[in-house]
Formats: structure tokens, sequence, C-alpha cells
């Protein structure tokens, strides 16, 4: 039923591929930090053109890296079909128990989430310290949430309406939260608190509806929490929550940064600390959402994943 939103990334697939891989670590070499990637909207584990691309542009930079692309649900559709119906803290409880039974993460992992992928990986974080994640890239993630749905990466136009509609409709009702996984991060600056009483994912996640302190604790554990912000992104209202940012609490026109909410002044998560200790990592990139070329990936996110 899900038609397939992927193509975004065909625009990486087309670039050329730059220079070939570094020799192989000698023999004896700690073996690297395995990789765990979570997909976006309307995507899958194992898309050629859009996940694939990226566990390869990973393993030429890091030869013998363990590259972990979950998938939600047992068939590549299933997967798709969830990143738009399945509840957000089912999925990230799921993905909890696939890493915690995994033998080749319990010594640590980083971890790459893609959009919607971003914000439920740190939610992985802050609810499973262990094993323990090292480092957190958000690629696009959509750290304070959404507040408009102007389009679906790769113009999934139906679906796409049919979500806008709903969430238009009642993104709060109890059977649209538990159901559809974008009314979950759903943002309405204008009835916050609706919003904080209503929202069963992203307001628990950013300590909106009670201060869990070892949300605050685990989220410390990391040693970067590296953000990316799509500077020209057209999917994503407002762009600034990529980096944590969302608009001042009662209307919808002025933005503040992260630095200006009462997340970060109050430390409810320890993003003030880890800020002051350089261990928050804001990267901005020319283009769309999620598009960036293997050059720009290879300089600005592999040094995070070595
Ligand atoms: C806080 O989060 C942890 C980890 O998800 C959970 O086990 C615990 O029940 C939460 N505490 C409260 C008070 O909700
Ligand atoms: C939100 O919950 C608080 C505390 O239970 C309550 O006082 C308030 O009326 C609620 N507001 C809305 C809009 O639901
Ligand atoms: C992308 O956005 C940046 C910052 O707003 C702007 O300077 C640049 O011209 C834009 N590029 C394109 C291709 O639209």
């Amino acid at each position: 039923m899900a038609s397939p939103c992927w193509l975004w990334l065909l625009a990486v697939a087309l670039l050329p591929s730059s220079c070939g891989a570094p020799a192989l670590e000698h023999l004896g070499a700690p073996a690297p930090v395995p990789l765990v990637i979570w997909h976006g909207m309307g995507d899958s584990c194992c898309n050629p053109i859009s996940m694939g691309i990226i566990k390869k542009m990973v393993e030429k930079k890091i030869p013998g890296i363990y590259v972990l692309s979950l998938e939600i649900g047992k068939t590549m559709v299933e997967d798709v079909e969830n990143s738009f119906f399945l509840n957000v803290n089912t999925q990230v409880s799921t993905v909890c128990q696939i890493l915690a039974k995994d033998p080749k993460l319990q010594q640590g992992y980083n971890a790459m989430g893609f959009s919607q992928g971003g914000q439920f990986l740190r939610a992985v974080a802050q609810r499973c310290p262990s094993p323990p994640m090292v480092n957190l890239i958000s690629v696009g993630g959509q750290h304070q949430g959404v507040y408009g749905l102007p389009r679906c990466p790769g113009e999934s136009s139906h679906i796409c309406d049919f979500i806008r509609k709903t969430l238009n409709a009642g993104a709060y009702s109890k059977v649209v939260q538990e159901r559809l996984v974008q009314a979950e991060y759903w943002h309405d600056p204008i009835k916050e608190d609706v919003y904080r009483n209503h929202s069963i994912f992203l307001a628990d996640i950013n300590q909106e509806r009670y201060v869990n302190v070892s949300y605050k604790k685990n989220l410390m554990a990391l040693k970067k929490f590296v953000m990316v912000k799509f500077l020209n992104d057209s999917v994503v209202d407002p762009v600034e929550s990529e980096w944590f940012g969302f608009y001042r609490s009662g209307q919808a026109k002025e933005i503040i940064p992260l630095q200006k909410t009462a997340l970060y002044t109050q430390d409810l998560l320890g993003l003030k600390q880890m800020d002051k200790a350089g261990r928050l990592v804001f990267l901005a990139v020319e283009g769309d959402h999620l598009q960036f070329s293997e050059e720009w990936f290879n300089v600005n996110i592999i040094p995070f994943l070595k």
C-alpha cells in the first residue's frame, strides 16, 4: 500500500564517488565501532538507492565495520508502512531489544538517524543505555518536532495528503497519536498545553510531560551528539528543529534556537552541559532535505564514525 518515497537519495547515487578506500588496518588493530542506522519516513532499511548507498559509503571508508541498518517489521514493505503507521514508542522498544540481543554491539556502537530516524535514535539513547551508544548523528532529524508537512520526501503525494488531513483534523486525539507516527512528533506551538498533555512521544523524550532523570543521565553518556541541518530543506517545518530550535511558545512566526529554550536553560536533558563541553556539534549543509554529496559525507560525518 505504501508507495515508496526514497527517490531523494538518487542524487547521492548519481554523484561520482571519490577516490578509493584506505588500505586495510593492519592485523590486530581494534575492530571499528559498529554503526546502527535508522531510516526516515517512507524509506526502508535496505533500499539499494537510499540506506544501501549510505551503508556502502561507510564500509568503503571504514573497512571491516559492522553496519546494522534497522528494519522495523518482517519485510521491506512492512518497514516502509511502519514508518507511517506503527506507534513510535513500540518501534523504539523493538529497536532496544534488537540492539540488546546483537552480540556485535555489546561493546558500544555509533548511531546515525535519517530524518525522523534522528529523533527516534535519540529516544533509544535516552531510554536504553545498554548497549552504550557512543556518538549520535542526526541527519535532518526533527528534535522539536514539526508544525506542518509541506511535502513528503520523494513526493509520495497521496499518503502525504492523507497524513496532512489527519494531522489537521486532530493530531492529539488518542487514536491518531497511537497510530500515526508523524502525529507523535507533531508540535503545535500555539496549543502548547494540548501538545504537552497529549503527545505520547516527543513531549515525553523532551521532558515536557514530566522530567525523567534517567533520560538526562543517559543522553549525557554520549560522547558527541551531531545534528545536521539542511539549509534549503523543503520537507521539515520549521527547519530549525533539525538543530533543536523551534517556534517560541504561543505563536508560529518567531523561532528561537535551542540555547533559548527552557529545555536548555533549565538543562533538563543535559544539552547545556554538553554544549559547554563542546559535545554538541551543529553542522549545516546547503541543499534540500537529506541531499548531500559523498564528498561532504566523507569530510563531515565519517570522522565521527571512526
Ligand atoms: C524513565 O525512563 C526509564 C527508561 O525508559 C524508564 O524505565 C522509567 O520507567 C522512566 N521513569 C518514569 C518515572 O517514567
Ligand atoms: C493539561 O494537563 C493539566 C494537568 O493535568 C491540566 O491542568 C490542563 O487543563 C490540561 N490542559 C489541556 C489543554 O489539556
Ligand atoms: C540555501 O540556503 C542558504 C541559506 O539560506 C542560501 O544562502 C543559499 O543560497 C540557498 N541555496 C539554494 C541553492 O537555494
